[in-house]
C-alpha cells in the first residue's frame, strides 16, 4: 500500500504565538501522531518565502535556528518526519524557476495573499488600493514557490489554512499544466489535495476583532510559546472581553468573550460551546483564570523543552543536516526525471 506524502511549511519569523500554535503547529504532531506506518511527512522552515517581505538578516538567521527548536520542542519527531530547511535544498528553487516558466502572470494576479501582505506590511487595511510599485517580484510570484515545495516531494496531502486555498489551488493548476505539457505518465505529480485542520482562528488578546499576529507591534496582544507563566498570567488577565455579566459564546456580540472560550476549549479538545456551557454562571475572572491555567499546562512542556533545546547548537545542526539529506534525496530523484522531460 502507498502512503499519503504530506507536506506543510511554516516561515522563520520570529517566536511563534498561540494562534500559529493552535491553528497550524499543534495540528502538524496530532498528523504525525495518526499517520499510518507508510505514511512520508516532511516539514519544511522555508526561509526563502521569508525574504519576500524586508528582514533583518541577524534576526531571521536567529529565527531559522530557533524554529527547528520549537518543532522539535512541540513534538515533531526527527526519526518519523523529515524536517528541514527549505534554503538547504536547492531543488525547490530549481522546481520554481522551472514552474514559472509554464505559469500564465494572470493567474498570480489573481492571487489575493500578496495583496493583503502588501497592505500588512505597510499597517494599511487589506482592501485599501495596492500600489504596485512597492511590489518586488519575489512576493507577487512566492505561490510558485509553494507549489515547488510541494511537488519537489510529490506531495499528495498538504495541511494548510483556509487562507491557503487559493494558492493550493494554483498548485494543483501547475501539476496538470506539467503533467500534460511534459509528462508522458500523466500522473508524475500527483494532484495535491488540502488536509483540512480545525480551523481555529485565535484572535487578539487587545482587540479581538483581529486576529493573533506577531506583526501586530503591541506585545500584550499575543502569548508567545516562551512566555513564562506569569507573563502568560497577566496577558490573559489584561485581555479585552466585555461588560456583559456571565460567560456566553457568542463570536458576534461578545468576541473577546469567545476568544478565551476557543483558546480554553483548545486546550481541552471540547468545542467552545461545550465549555461555555460549564462557565455559565461564571464570571470573566474565573473563566480568565482557567483559561491562563489551561494555556500555561499547553505551553508549559514546549516551553522548557525549546529552551533546552534551542541552547544545543550541535544537535540542532545535527537535525538540520539529516533532514536536509534525506528532502534532497526525495526531491533530486524528482528534479533529475524534470530536467529529463523539459530536455535539459
Ligand atoms: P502571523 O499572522 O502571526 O504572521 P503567519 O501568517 O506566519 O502568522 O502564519 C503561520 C501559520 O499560523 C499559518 O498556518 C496561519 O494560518 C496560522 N495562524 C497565524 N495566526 C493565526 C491565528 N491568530 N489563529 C489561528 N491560526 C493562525
Ligand atoms: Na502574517
Amino acid at each position: 500500500k502507498r502512503g499519503r506524502v504530506i507536506f506543510s511549511g511554516i516561515q522563520p519569523t520570529g517566536i511563534p504565538h498561540l494562534g500559529n500554535y493552535l491553528g497550524a503547529l499543534s495540528n502538524w504532531v496530532k498528523l504525525q501522531r495518526n499517520a499510518d506506518p507508510e505514511d512520508e511527512l516532511f516539514f519544511s522552515i522555508v526561509g526563502w518565502h521569508a525574504l519576500t517581505l524586508p528582514q533583518d538578516p541577524q534576526e531571521l538567521s536567529a529565527s531559522r535556528m530557533n524554529m527547528l527548536a520549537t518543532l522539535l520542542a512541540i513534538g515533531i519527531d526527527p526519526k518519523r518526519s523529515v524536517v528541514f530547511h527549505q534554503d538547504d535544498n536547492q531543488c525547490h528553487t530549481e522546481l520554481a524557476w522551472i514552474l514559472s516558466c509554464v505559469t500564465p502572470i494572470g493567474k498570480l494576479r489573481r492571487m489575493t495573499t500578496w495583496k493583503s501582505r502588501l497592505a500588512d506590511s505597510r499597517n494599511a487595511g487589506s482592501d485599501s488600493e495596492v500600489d504596485e510599485s512597492l511590489l518586488n517580484a519575489g512576493l507577487f510570484t512566492y505561490p510558485i514557490l509553494q507549489a515547488a515545495d510541494i511537488m519537489a516531494y510529490r506531495a499528495t496531502h498538504i495541511p494548510v489554512g483556509e487562507d491557503q486555498t487559493q494558492h493550493l489551488e494554483l498548485s494543483r493548476e501547475l501539476a496538470n499544466i506539467f503533467n500534460r505539457t511534459f509528462a508522458a505518465r500523466k500522473r508524475f505529480f500527483p494532484i495535491p489535495t488540502q488536509v483540512n485542520t480545525p480551523s481555529r482562528r485565535i484572535l487578539s488578546l487587545r482587540d479581538p476583532t483581529s486576529k493573533m499576529s506577531k506583526s501586530s507591534p503591541d506585545v500584550q496582544s499575543r502569548i508567545l510559546l516562551t512566555d513564562s507563566t506569569s507573563k502568560i498570567k497577566s496577558k490573559i488577565q489584561a485581555s479585552v472581553t466585555d461588560s456583559i455579566l456571565g460567560v456566553t459564546y457568542d463570536p458576534v456580540n461578545r468576541p473577546g468573550t469567545s476568544n478565551l472560550l476557543t483558546i480554553l476549549a483548545a486546550c481541552t479538545d471540547e468545542s467552545p460551546e461545550e465549555v461555555a456551557s460549564r462557565y455559565e454562571g461564571k464570571s470573566h475572572r474565573e473563566l480568565k483564570a482557567d483559561t491562563a491555567d489551561a494555556v500555561e499546562e499547553l505551553l508549559k512542556g514546549p516551553r522548557e523543552d525549546f529552551e533546552r533545546i534551542r541552547n544545543e547548537k550541535g544537535y540542532l545542526t545535527e537535525i538540520a543536516k539529516q533532514g536536509a539529506d534525506r528532502a534532497r534525496e526525495r526531491s533530486s530523484a524528482t528534479l533529475k526525471e524534470v530536467r529529463t522531460m523539459v530536455g535539459l
